[in-house]
C-alpha cells in the first residue's frame, strides 16, 4: 500500500502542473489511436493526457514493436476517468477514498444517478467503465482487455503477462 501510496503522491504534485502536450507529441499520440479512440482521449483532462503519454511513451520501446494495440492500452488506460468529471483535488479525494474505502461498501450506493457518491463510484469503477466506452467504437479486444484489468491482481490479466508487467509497472512510474 506504502509503494501506491508514494505513486500516488507523485502523481498528485505532477498533476498540480501539468505539461500541455506539444504538437510533436500530440501527433505521436494520434498516431498510436484511431480516430474515435482520439477523440475520446482529447477529452481528458491535461493531467489525465500527460500521465497516459508518460505511461505509453515509458512503455514504448519494450512494447512498440508488439502491436498498435497495447500502445492504445496505454493511452487509454484512464479513459473511464472521462465519466466522474473530477478536478485535481477532486480526484485525489476520490484516489484516496477508493484506496481506504472497500469497493463493496460502495456498492449500495450503485442506485445514484447523481451526487458525490455518484462520482466516487464512477472513479472506483473506471476500468469497467473505460472499457464499456471502448467497446461502443472501434477499439481493438487487446485495448480493451488492458483497460478492464489495469487495476486487477495479476492472476486474474488475460492481457499476456510480460506485456501486462510492463503497462503496469509504466502506469506505476
Ligand atoms: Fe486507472
Ligand atoms: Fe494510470
Amino acid at each position: 500500500m506504502f509503494q501506491n501510496f508514494f505513486h500516488l503522491t507523485k502523481r498528485f504534485w505532477f498533476s498540480l502542473k501539468p505539461q500541455e502536450l506539444s504538437e510533436k507529441d500530440l501527433n505521436w499520440v494520434r498516431s498510436h489511436l484511431s480516430e474515435s479512440e482520439f477523440a475520446y482521449w482529447e477529452k481528458l483532462s491535461t493531467a489525465d493526457k500527460d500521465h497516459s503519454f508518460r505511461v505509453a511513451k515509458q512503455a514504448e520501446s519494450e512494447i512498440g514493436e508488439q502491436g498498435k494495440e497495447f500502445m492504445a492500452a496505454a493511452l487509454l488506460h484512464d479513459i473511464g476517468k472521462l465519466e466522474s468529471r473530477f478536478t485535481t483535488f477532486g480526484r485525489v479525494f476520490a484516489t484516496l477514498w477508493c484506496l481506504f474505502f472497500p469497493f463493496r461498501k460502495m456498492e449500495k450506493w450503485e442506485e445514484r444517478t447523481k451526487g458525490l457518491r455518484r462520482r466516487l463510484i464512477d472513479y472506483a469503477k473506471h476500468p469497467e467503465l473505460g472499457a464499456e466506452l471502448l467497446k461502443g467504437i472501434d477499439s481493438k479486444q487487446q485495448t480493451i482487455a488492458w483497460v478492464l484489468e489495469h487495476h486487477s491482481e495479476r492472476e486474474k490479466w488475460e492481457t499476456p503477462k510480460e506485456i501486462a508487467e510492463i503497462l503496469s509497472s509504466s502506469d506505476k512510474e
